[in-house]
């Protein structure tokens, strides 16, 4: 992964950029990094404020073996690679969120977006682009007021950042580890993904279009849905973008 990198001051969106040039010759392990984006676009819709210079906002195009169902897990190992990074680079370990932000001191260190395309005719997997944004040196005004008290970047939490390029080159060579590694080594990064989960063992909130529901956190399965038990005791398995869960 990354042996194919492209770096570019400013685009729209890293995740755009790998699909634009993702046609089929193109081989896996490409990845685009840039200083700024003007349209970064984060899970549900939402937009992710990339001001210049001061995260790291890095794209991925992969071509794993597999199926819709993978990619949840694609994801969700990616978050422990970004852990990985973070731990090798700053000496801190931080935490998941489920499904896949990256929490420190309780707020959001980086946020993943995984996108995939589809073959027209057998609907199987063409390409899975991974794009994932680590805040790095942001202070609150770069946050702005919506996102500042949510968020955190390594800066604010250590008083000091690792350089870009350095991020990039650490995050680049955990995830060609894990890429290495999938799907083979599922059960080892799903007990990665168990131990650096935060979100289980706590009370979430869970965001249906009928309405929020309580419920209680208790494990995440080997498909990396979380499994929570209701106030009635009642069990359910969700899988990520199913429902939105609030709380770590
Ligand atoms: C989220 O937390 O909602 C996901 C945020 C993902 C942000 C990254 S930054 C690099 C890549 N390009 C994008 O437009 N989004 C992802």
């Amino acid at each position: 992964v990354g042996r194919e990198l492209v770096c570019l001051d400013t685009v729209d969106s890293t995740n755009n950029e790998v699909k634009r040039r993702a046609v089929d010759q193109i081989p896996d392990g490409l990845a685009v990094v840039a200083g700024a984006q003007t349209g970064g676009r984060g899970r549900r819709g939402r937009s992710f404020v990339s001001p210049e210079g001061k995260g790291l906002y890095l794209s991925v195009l992969l071509r794993p073996e597999g199926t819709l169902e993978t990619v949840s897990a694609l994801t969700a190992w990616s978050a422990v690679a970004v852990c990985d990074a973070v731990e090798q680079l700053c000496g801190v370990r931080p935490g998941i969120k489920w499904p896949n932000d990256v929490i420190l001191d309780g707020r959001k260190l980086c946020g993943i977006l995984t996108e995939l395309e589809l073959e027209a005719e057998t609907a199987a997997l063409r390409y899975v682009v991974v794009g994932i944004g680590i805040n790095l040196s942001q202070e609150a005004a770069d946050f702005g007021p919506e996102v500042a008290p949510v968020a955190i970047s390594l800066a604010q939490a250590l008083g000091r950042a690792p350089r870009r390029a350095e991020m990039a080159s650490a995050l680049l060579d955990a995830l060609d580890r894990l890429y290495a590694d999938f799907p083979g080594a599922w059960q080892h990064w799903l007990e990665r993904y168990r131990s650096d989960c935060l979100t289980v063992g706590r009370q979430v909130r869970l965001l249906r279009a009928s309405g929020e529901e309580e419920a209680f956190a208790e494990a995440v399965d080997d498909d990396f849905a979380l499994v929570v038990r209701r106030p009635d005791g009642t069990r359910e398995h969700i899988c990520s973008g199913e429902v939105s869960v609030r709380g770590l």
